[in-house]
């Protein structure tokens, strides 16, 4: 009798094999990220796999899905950190485990400070406290092409991941990047435009949160017991650093809204305003400094 044929895998069959397998591991978007993988298993763009449905895929190329595949179920690895880039604001981010993966909910805070300077030319000063891999200040930069930007971190690694993709977006001569808490390395200096996604998350959830957390910096995530550590020293010391007429832009848990817009107006700030995300929560609060 002759042996069967070993089986030949399309693209389409492996979409579906593992579509099926990260469901029943329980990922949230098992095809998105199954699609992800294969495609940058196989170097190409997430459309051309629909066009290559019926292309086999041979066996070297298999193994390194593969691999991808396992990190991602049996480690929860991120997708973003298997491939090594994540889209933000429509541009392309370098990151790895030394910075947090940017999220859609932090462009809600993009769109507000922009709307508050909106015109795409305006010569301000901004400044993002916390800058991870950089996508807010570099998603500004972008955007206003005027824009003197300063980038500060805790952590040097993560400020050596924004570095590269400012010099990768072509942005690098109009952002700054420096080290140190909160606002102390850019003391006596003051900014049009003050932005920050600093950590918020409560020590005492974690828990109970997604495995994939785990494989990103816990100094990005996590401010004291219940999240509001980072969020209230920044609350108290944030005034002196907006310019008069100077605005702040935070993004936060929407539970620690309510509290955030009162420790701002305890500050002297004005004006004090929640916007929501996509799914309707409030995501960021901001204010104004009287002129
Ligand atoms: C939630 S991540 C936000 C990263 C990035 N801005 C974003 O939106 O994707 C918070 C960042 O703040 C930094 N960080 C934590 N505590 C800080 C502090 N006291 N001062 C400045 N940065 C801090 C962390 O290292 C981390 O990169």
């Amino acid at each position: 009798m002759a042996a069967a044929a070993p089986k030949t895998w399309t693209v389409l069959d492996l979409l579906r094999w593992t579509t099926q397998h990260f469901a029943e591991r329980g990922i949230d978007t098992p095809r998105l990220d199954a699609e992800c993988l294969l495609a940058f298993a196989l170097g190409c763009d997430r459309l051309r796999l629909y066009v290559d449905y019926d292309k086999p895929v041979d066996e070297a190329e298999r193994a390194r899905f593969r691999a991808l595949v396992r990190e991602r179920a049996q480690a929860r690895v991120p997708v973003a950190l298997l491939v090594g880039t994540r889209e933000f604001w429509s541009l392309s981010l370098r990151v790895t485990g030394d910075v947090l993966v940017p999220r859609p909910d932090t462009e809600t805070l993009v769109a507000a400070a922009l709307d508050a300077f909106p015109e795409r030319e305006a010569e301000c000063t901004v400044l993002d406290v916390g800058t991870g891999s950089g996508a807010i200040a570099l998603a500004l930069a972008h955007e206003r092409t005027k824009a003197r930007v300063t980038a500060t971190d805790t952590s040097l690694a993560a400020l050596a991941v924004a570095a590269d993709n400012a010099e990768r977006l072509g942005l690098a001569d109009r952002v700054r990047f420096l080290e140190g808490s909160l606002f102390e390395p850019v003391a006596g200096e003051r900014f049009d435009l003050v932005v920050s996604n600093p950590p918020y998350v409560a020590k005492r959830d974690a828990a109970s949160l997604p495995p994939e957390l785990r494989h990103e910096p816990a100094s990005a995530l996590f401010a004291g017991p219940d999240g509001t550590d980072v969020l209230r020293a920044f609350a108290a010391q944030v005034f002196e650093v907006v310019a008069p007429g100077g605005a702040v832009f935070v993004e936060l848990d929407p539970a620690q809204a309510p509290a955030m817009s009162q420790w701002f107006a305890d500050a002297g700030l004005e004006r004090v305003t929640i916007h929501r995300d996509a799914a309707g929560r409030a995501r960021v609060v901001a204010a104004r400094r009287g002129a």
